[in-house]
């Protein structure tokens, strides 16, 4: 395989799929070709629009990819890998990539035997190239094999390479954490506008605020989170108060439960799919 030049093939061309496409398309030299394959074209266009080939055949997709990305459902995987395993396909030199949470190597060592696998956890700030990436490789990877994978997802934003307790901790601290950090903005939106801002006036001021947040964390890497909060809380003062009351409502222990509560779902999945 030459890795200036790879054939690259994504099975399922949903959301994540798309967003893997569209990194590797921005960040590699125009020399790769790709293959989608969904069951209905007619979804693949933007892809086509960008110079992939599609089709609905998920065995010619396979065998086109040097590199395969299987970029559906989990509860999917199972007719997905059965139908690649009879398609005759030889694997043995093809990097399977696998996005699918829950889906742990041995499960896909257990339908298709020995195989270069990776598993890749992505977030959804990966649309913009702001993305945490966690990627785990199994046993039969070499360690090419996975520099490659990690620059493929260059485009993605920051990867983090890991095993598979990893995978799962950063599918609920990164993957998940969107989802929690957009709980936290909503609330605030709402406390706005109980104050009398309008519902835009209201989202653009958290907007701002936590873009600047987020921008003073990365801009000031010297101080700790805890030193960056204490800078804006003087004691007895109005944060000191509200801080008071995260404190009372047992806001970390409630941080803590809300994660442990995605990984025990991620067990649950796990325990589906072996
Ligand atoms: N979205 C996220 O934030 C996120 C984050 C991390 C990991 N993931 C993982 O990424 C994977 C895809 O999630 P997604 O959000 O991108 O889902 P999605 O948008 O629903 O994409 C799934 C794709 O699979 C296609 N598909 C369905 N059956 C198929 C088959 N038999 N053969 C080939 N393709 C088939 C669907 O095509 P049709 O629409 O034409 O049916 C669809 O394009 C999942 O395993 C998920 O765990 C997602």
């Amino acid at each position: 395989m030459d890795k200036n030049k790879l054939k690259i093939a994504f099975i399922g061309g949903g959301n994540m799929a798309s967003c893997v496409f569209n990194g590797i398309v921005k960040t590699r030299p125009h020399q790769d070709e790709i293959m989608v394959s969904g069951p209905h074209v007619e979804k693949l266009e933007h892809f086509k629009a960008q110079g992939a080939q599609v089709t609905s055949d998920n065995a010619a997709a396979f065998a086109f990819g040097e590199v395969v990305f299987l970029g559906v459902k989990p509860q999917m995987m199972p007719v997905v890998l059965d139908g690649l395993k009879q398609s005759g396909v030889s694997y043995d030199d093809k990097l399977i990539v696998s996005m699918a949470a829950g889906w742990r190597l041995q499960a896909f060592e257990h339908r298709l035997g020995p195989c270069k696998l990776v598993r890749i956890m992505p977030n959804t700030p990966a649309k913009l190239g702001l993305g945490v990436t966690a990627v785990c490789t199994g046993r039969e990877v070499s360690a090419e094999e996975r520099d490659l994978c990690l620059s493929l997802l260059e485009g993605l934003g920051k990867t983090v390479l890991t095993d598979e307790a990893g995978i799962n901790s950063l599918g609920a601290l990164a993957g998940s954490a969107p989802a929690f950090m957009y709980r936290f903005m909503e609330a605030l939106v709402s406390e706005t506008v109980k104050h009398g801002f309008s519902e835009a006036e209201a989202r653009a001021i958290i907007e701002q605020m936590a873009l600047g947040t987020a921008q003073m964390v990365i801009h000031n890497q010297d101080q700790s989170l805890a030193q960056l909060r204490e800078a804006v809380t003087s004691k007895g003062g109005t944060t000191f108060q509200g801080l008071q009351q995260m404190t009372q409502y047992k806001f970390e222990e409630m941080m803590t439960e809300v994660i442990e509560a995605c990984l025990r779902r991620t067990h649950e999945f796990e325990e589906m799919f072996d």
